[in-house]
């Protein structure tokens, strides 16, 4: 049997974020529907953040309240502090992520905070999430460079990875936040990273901005990663992150795995659909070259 690679789907939340306009509560629901019919099976919903900050994220648990049950389904919900776990909490959500970054001054603009108060704002999180037998999932941004501060040493990643993992957060994704990495500088911070923690509770989370996401994640399946974030359509972008672009597009991410032999459980004639359904609802071209060339066929 081949071996499988998890796929974390980020479009709803990653996706959406820095999208201008605010899709409806329904037309989330129906992006999120035909993610799950393509077979993606990890899925971050949205944010409970503040809607003053992210309007496009607002009413997030209200979509989570709409999604289906199967209890094959992972979703979760990025939630910055105790006040948006406790919204999350609300309405049962099973998992949310906390984030912060390996950069002092990225933490400033995106929540706010210095790194070490957002360690004391998620020590909160994973405490009242324990208790609620609820999962926690760790991000890191600015894996490889900062848009404020430039490069960051990968001793500074491994750090701040290694303490989520420790306060309790049991997979943490790496965020390649603006673009920028090449292979050889990605896998300086994996063979950091891995010294300290097991590949399996490690994820890569490659944004697209300088083409690089692709050569980057072959790169990190070389070094053992398995689980990767992606965005359908290559939806995506920080927006306290200036200039960084979407995501690895989830189509292109399937096209190397399925070449490479890895099982991805996708079906990839659904997720031509949900990639033009969402590229149709947004009125733009789809960022994945995967997507581009098969309705070009
Ligand atoms: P703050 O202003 O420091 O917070 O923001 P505050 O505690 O002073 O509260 C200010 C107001 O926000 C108050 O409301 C709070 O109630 C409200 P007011 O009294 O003014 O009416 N508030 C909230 N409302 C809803 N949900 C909440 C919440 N918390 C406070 N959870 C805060 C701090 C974190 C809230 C703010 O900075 C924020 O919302 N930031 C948004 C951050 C964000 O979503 N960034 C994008 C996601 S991260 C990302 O994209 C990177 C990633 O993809 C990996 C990568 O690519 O690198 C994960
Ligand atoms: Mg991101």
């Amino acid at each position: 049997m081949s071996e499988s690679v998890k796929i974390v789907e980020v479009g709803p939340r990653d996706g959406l974020q820095n999208e201008k306009q605010n899709l409806t509560v329904a037309q989330r629901l129906a992006f999120i529907q035909d993610l799950v019919a393509a077979g993606l099976k990890y899925i971050e919903v949205g944010s409970c953040v503040s809607p003053k900050w992210l309007p496009q994220m607002a009413q997030s648990t209200d979509l989570f309240q709409l999604l289906p049950t199967d209890t094959d389904l992972h979703f979760s919900l990025l939630t910055p502090n105790l006040k948006g776990f406790e919204a999350a909490a609300a309405v049962n959500c099973p998992e949310v992520a906390v984030f912060t970054a390996a950069s002092e001054s990225f933490t400033r603009k995106n929540i706010n905070c210095s790194i070490a108060e957002s360690f004391e704002k998620f020590a909160d999180v994973i405490q009242a999430a324990k208790m609620k037998n609820m999962r926690v999932r760790g991000y890191v941004s600015c894996m490889v460079d900062c848009p404020y501060a430039g490069a960051i040493a990968p001793e500074q990643v491994r750090d701040v990875a290694k303490r989520l993992y420790d306060m309790g957060c049991y997979e943490i994704s790496l965020g390649e936040t603006i673009g920028t990495a090449t292979p050889d500088r990605v896998a300086k911070v994996w063979d950091c990273c891995l010294a300290e923690l097991d590949a399996a509770v490690l994820a890569g989370h490659f944004h697209n901005t300088y083409g690089m996401a692709i050569a980057n994640i072959y790169q990190s399946l070389q070094q053992g990663i398995r689980i990767f974030d992606a965005s359908l359509a290559g939806l995506g972008g920080c927006p306290y992150a200036k200039g960084a672009s979407g995501n690895v597009a989830t189509e292109d991410v399937y096209y190397l795995l399925s070449q490479l032999g890895y099982e991805t459980g996708i079906d990839v004639e659904h997720l031509m659909l949900a990639s033009r359904n969402i590229s149709q609802t947004l009125q733009r071209k789809s960022l994945s070259s995967y997507a581009n060339a098969y309705w070009a066929q």
